[in-house]
């Protein structure tokens, strides 16, 4: 029963909050008048010796006390004796986890705000380099058009810009006071809910005691947000891995970002970008676990709900980590751009060029122009060789219109040139986009 039973090997990790919800407490009930002004300032005094002894020591892990709150509560007897026992007056373990995890996740949103948005520079940096590199864009993973790998790379900035936003959400909406909902149905004691609520920096009280117990959808969301930005690292991860790949041939890993091989002396494997890509299979099953976890349960607190903080606890862990290591590839990498240049000319990469000027200079169709474009897409493969090569009397071979026609620009810089669409891939807009990266960063 011990062992099932208790949850402090884990939640050791919210002693942090736990004391500080305590402090809060202690504080509102001698305020109150419902404990002695004594026996609150030697509560409070007792819970910052607490304080101090457990980040110098660590916390201890006594099976027999259950969780972190019993751990506080029984070495607080010990340094101040029975006034220790008014401590849990008017309050209960199920609205003080809630209180500790809301606390607790609030502020691992704002690590991985922090965490992405380092990220989010490391990206805009190696973006500014590369506002102009040429490499292929791809569709089916086969060469779609020349873009700019500054371009690319922004995709991600954006990306990241948006998982900033949805843990942004998770910390406005999940910062609602439950202490003083008791149990489940509130207390007789007059507590102020308000201070408490105040003192630990939320907006205000949650409304309903039985919601403020048995609600975890705030550690739910969170793992929403983290699956999210998980996902995002891993299609970044895979690029790497790709690009790094011989017959790709776009980077090269540097040394502190290789292992090798114990038997291929010439080895040098993405293995970071590897366990990125991995770590997220990982974090959605966290997300996945927890939700299936509360499935169900009817209200209130439910023992079941002990298991909320592991899964959040590993995924927080693994994003953390996944997000410091893609910051230093990212930063650390080395492009090779003469090779994606080389690579962004082939598989006739600029024939949505042709068939464009077709249809502007023209004034053909854009069904007909992708018609007459396809025939000298295949004129050019049986020929060998890019469409750039081709001659006006090659296109007046496929239509007499065109006999006579002064060709376009079919290189790949004069594509990615053209884009210059909003949110297009020509330099002059990546240029743009990095410049309000820049500032929405403060950088
Ligand atoms: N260790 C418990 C948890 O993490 C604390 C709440 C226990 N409440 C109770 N009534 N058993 O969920």
């Amino acid at each position: 029963m011990r062992e099932i039973n208790a949850s402090i090997p884990v939640d050791k990790r919210l002693w942090q909050q736990d004391i500080a919800g305590s402090i809060a407490h202690a504080a509102m009930l001698g305020a109150q008048g419902i404990i002695t002004a004594e026996d609150s300032a030697a509560i409070i005094a007792g819970l910052k010796t607490i304080q101090q002894e457990y980040a110098t020591q660590g916390v201890p892990e006594h099976i027999e006390l259950e969780d972190i709150h019993m751990q506080v509560e029984t070495r607080l007897r010990e340094l101040i004796g029975d006034a220790a026992g008014r401590l849990h007056t008017a309050r209960s373990r199920n609205d003080q986890v809630a209180t500790d995890f809301r606390l607790w996740v609030r502020e691992a949103c704002h690590e991985m705000d922090r965490a992405l948005k380092a990220l989010q520079v490391a990206l805009v940096d190696r973006a500014d380099q590369n506002a102009d590199s040429i490499m292929p864009g791809f569709t089916h993973l086969q060469v779609a058009q020349p873009v700019t790998l500054g371009h690319h790379l922004m995709a991600y900035y954006e990306m990241a810009k948006r998982d900033r936003s949805r843990f942004a959400d998770c910390a406005r909406r999940l910062n609602r006071s439950p202490l003083g909902s008791a149990a489940l149905a509130g207390t007789s004691f007059p507590i102020d809910r308000e201070a408490t609520a105040s003192a630990l920096g939320f907006d205000g009280p949650t409304a309903n005691s039985m919601d403020g117990v048995s609600d975890r959808d705030f550690a739910v969301e969170y793992l929403a947000c983290a699956a999210q930005a998980a996902i995002h690292l891993s299609r970044l991860a895979e690029e790497i891995i790709l690009w790094a790949s011989q017959p790709f041939g776009f980077i090269k890993l540097p040394d502190q970002w290789s292992t090798g091989s114990s038997i291929m002396p010439q080895k040098r494997n993405p293995d970071a970008a590897e366990l990125v890509r991995g770590h997220c299979g990982r974090i959605i099953g966290a997300f996945t676990g927890l939700m299936i976890t509360m499935k169900g349960l009817p209200l209130t607190y439910s023992k079941d709900m002990q298991d909320d903080k592991a899964p959040l606890f590993e995924a927080h862990d693994l994003l953390d980590l996944s997000l410091a290591a893609m910051t230093g590839m990212i930063g650390e990498v080395v492009f090779n751009i003469d090779r994606m240049r080389a690579v962004a000319s082939t598989g006739f990469s600029t024939a949505t060029d042709l068939a464009d000027w077709l249809v502007r200079e023209h004034g053909v169709p854009f069904r007909e122009a992708h018609h007459i474009t396809g025939a000298a897409v295949k004129l050019c493969e049986a020929r060998g060789g890019e469409l750039e090569l081709l001659t006006a009397a090659d296109l007046g071979g496929i239509d007499p219109r065109l006999a006579n026609a002064q060709l376009p620009d079919l290189s790949v810089a004069g594509s990615v040139n053209s884009r210059t669409s909003a949110g297009g891939t020509a330099p002059l807009r990546v240029k743009e986009a990095i410049a309000a990266a820049r500032k929405e960063l403060g950088s």
